[in-house]
C-alpha cells in the first residue's frame, strides 16, 4: 500500500485551502481540511452551550460529536451527528471560538487520530493533500512533501475580506492577528513550520502560480 501525502500548513489567509484543493485536483488525490474538523467540533460545543472558558468540560465532551468528513476536493462537505455544517462552521461565531476549542489537548488527540485514519484510508487510491497547522509536525511527520505557506499580513487580510461579506481589511487584520497569536502560542501542537518543510511566500503569487510551485515540489520529492 503506497500513496502520497502532501502536508500543507500555514496561518489563515495564506492561501492554503484553494492551493490544497487545486493540487489535489491536479494530481487526482483526496483532500482533507483539518481546520473544518476543529470548526465542526467548535460548532457542536456552541450548540450545546458549552462555556468556552471551561476547558475541562470541552475535554470531557470532546468525544461526543460524530464527524463525517468528506475528502472530495470539489466538494469537501463535513457533517456533525448527520447534519451538514459546511456553511455554519464558516460563521464569525465559530471563527471567534475555534482557537479556544482547538487548544484543548483531548480535542486535538481525538481529531489527530481521526485525521490519521482518513489519511490511511486515502493511501490505496493514490494519496491525499492535507491542510492545517500541525500536519507536517504532528499529524503526518513522514509526509514526503511538506509546504509551509505564508503571506504578508496585508495580503492575508485582503484575501479574507474578499471571501467574507460585511467586513473590512482592518477588522480582518486584527481578527487574524489575534487568532495567529492564539494558534502559535498554545502549548500543544502550535502552528509551526516543520524543519523539513519548504516555505512558500504567496504574497506576490496568484493561485495558479502557488499550485504550480507545489506541483513542482511534488515532482522533485517523489
Ligand atoms: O484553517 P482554519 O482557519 O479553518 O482553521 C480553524 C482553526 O482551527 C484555526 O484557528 C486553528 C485550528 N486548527 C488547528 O489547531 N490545527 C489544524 N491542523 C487546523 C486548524
Amino acid at each position: 500500500m503506497s500513496g502520497l501525502v502532501v502536508a500543507m500548513d500555514g496561518p489563515s489567509g495564506s492561501g492554503k485551502s484553494s492551493a490544497s484543493r487545486g493540487v489535489a485536483r491536479a494530481l487526482g488525490l483526496r483532500y482533507l481540511d483539518t481546520g473544518a474538523m476543529y470548526r465542526a467540533v467548535t460548532w457542536w460545543m456552541l450548540q450545546r452551550g458549552v462555556d468556552l472558558a471551561d476547558a475541562a468540560t470541552i475535554a470531557a465532551r470532546a468525544g461526543e460529536p460524530a464527524l463525517t468528513v468528506g475528502t472530495d476536493p470539489d466538494s469537501p462537505g463535513i457533517a456533525v451527528d448527520g447534519a451538514d455544517v459546511s456553511g455554519p462552521i464558516r460563521g464569525s461565531e465559530v471563527t471567534g471560538a475555534v482557537s479556544a476549542v482547538s487548544a484543548v489537548p483531548e480535542v486535538r488527540r481525538r481529531l489527530v487520530d481521526l485525521q490519521r485514519e482518513i489519511i490511511a484510508a486515502a493511501l490505496p487510491s493514490g494519496g491525499i493533500v492535507v491542510e492545517g497547522r500541525d500536519i507536517g509536525t504532528v499529524v503526518a511527520p513522514d509526509a514526503p512533501v511538506k509546504v509551509y505557506l505564508t503571506a504578508s499580513a496585508e495580503a492575508r487580510a485582503v484575501r479574507r475580506t474578499a471571501e467574507l461579506a460585511g467586513t473590512t481589511v482592518e477588522a480582518q487584520r486584527a481578527a487574524m492577528a489575534r487568532r495567529d497569536a492564539l494558534d502559535s502560542t498554545r502549548t500543544i501542537d502550535p502552528l509551526a513550520k516543520a524543519a523539513d518543510a519548504v516555505e512558500l511566500d504567496t504574497t506576490p503569487l496568484d493561485l495558479d502560480e502557488v499550485i504550480a510551485e507545489v506541483l513542482r515540489l511534488v515532482k522533485e520529492r517523489t
